[in-house]
């Protein structure tokens, strides 16, 4: 490993921007708080006997501010809430407020699958969440309710409704595009941009989660997903404001809304990763297809001292891997998607 190159001098603490072995700034977290769902997709949680984690083995909400502290301490200063559903855990708003309210928090986000956001989008837009990415995989009604094994798309529709109206901005709605499944839909998500000032995102199936539900069949790419959407309107490139995002985004000519493509299997964004994953019972992944994880919680518990957890944050970020393809083909077998939050 070469230390020489991740710049964050653990002595002096003079900068507090953290970089790793690949000069990638790394300032964002991605924070799992339950590995429950109130949903079954097939693709990410087995039908049954989903093994849950224990309460102790969750990281309670003060070790999670408290983390969340040390991490603002390593520059890190983007946020998002995920799960599992974040939304089922107790006393998320609550949660969520105390988060916005830490110094060095610049960006508040939350991933959800959108069945509790009718009810609970106004409490979490005052809480201070003013981003959402809201998971939605069809626009079909029964289609909704296959892929998710029991959802309710009207309840998500409304969810959507209801945080436009609230004043969340963006919202982005993620479909994963499954062939056979709803890659028929993708011109109707394209539709939709133009009646709603949603960014619809389309991402790549990953050989992650349910992986025997994966097949080489199933996955659609960008460029085929892109070329199906042109039949039907022509689409403009959108700059991008953030330049670390993953998806690469278009427009069609005079819609609300725009179209955004997440290519983690045909293009290579991971040289743009800026970010960190920690799973709901605490453990750090530096990469989502790394099965390296680094066990935050057992470091909190013993450690009174923040200074020593920030050490041990600042080393898993030097050892950041490079990009997926260095890491062997079937990693991550051990973990399903709603462990680790997306
Ligand atoms: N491939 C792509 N995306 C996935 N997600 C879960 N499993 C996969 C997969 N195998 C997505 C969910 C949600 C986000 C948290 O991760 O659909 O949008
Ligand atoms: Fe739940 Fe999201 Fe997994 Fe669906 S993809 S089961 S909504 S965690």
């Amino acid at each position: 490993m070469r230390k020489d190159r991740c710049a964050v001098d653990s002595n002096t603490q003079k900068d507090t921007s953290a970089h790793d072995n690949y000069k990638r700034r790394i300032n964002y977290l991605r924070l799992s708080i339950t590995d429950r769902c109130n949903l079954r997709c097939f693709y990410c949680m087995p039908e049954q006997g989903v093994k849950q984690l224990r309460h102790k083995e969750i990281l309670r909400y003060e070790e999670l501010l408290r983390l969340i502290r040390i991490f603002t301490g390593i520059g890190i200063n983007k946020i998002r809430i995920t799960g599992g559903e974040p939304l089922v855990r107790k006393g998320v708003v609550d949660f969520i407020k105390d988060v916005s309210q830490i110094e060095g928090v610049n960006d508040l986000s939350l991933t959800t699958n959108g069945m509790l956001l009718e009810k609970m989008a106004r409490d979490l837009f005052d809480a201070g969440v003013k981003r959402i990415n809201v998971s939605l995989d069809s626009l079909k009604k029964e289609k909704y309710y296959d892929i998710t094994r029991s959802g309710s798309l009207s309840q998500v529709l409304a969810g959507l409704k209801k945080a436009q109206e609230v004043g969340f901005s963006p919202i982005k709605v993620n479909a994963v595009v499954i062939r056979g499944v709803n890659d028929d839909e993708v011109i109707d998500f394209a539709k939709m941009t133009e009646e709603h000032p949603f960014s619809i995102r389309f991402i790549e199936y990953m050989q992650i989660g349910e992986k025997s539900k994966w097949d080489k069949k199933l996955f659609v790419s960008s460029s085929e997903i892109k070329s199906r959407i042109e039949e039907y309107s022509k689409l403009e490139l959108v700059d991008k404001t953030d330049k670390s995002s993953p998806s690469t985004d278009y427009k069609i000519p005079g819609a609300k809304g725009t179209l955004g493509f997440i290519s983690p299997l045909s293009e290579h964004f991971c040289m743009l990763c800026n970010r960190l994953r920690l799973t709901a019972d605490g453990k750090l992944r530096n990469c989502l297809f790394s099965e390296n994880e680094i066990d935050l919680k057992e470091a909190l518990r013993l450690n009174d001292d923040d200074e020593a957890v920030s050490q041990i944050i600042r080393a898993a970020i030097c050892a950041k891997p490079e990009g997926y393809e260095k890491i062997e083909k079937d990693s991550s077998k051990k973990r399903s998607m709603h462990t680790i939050g997306g």
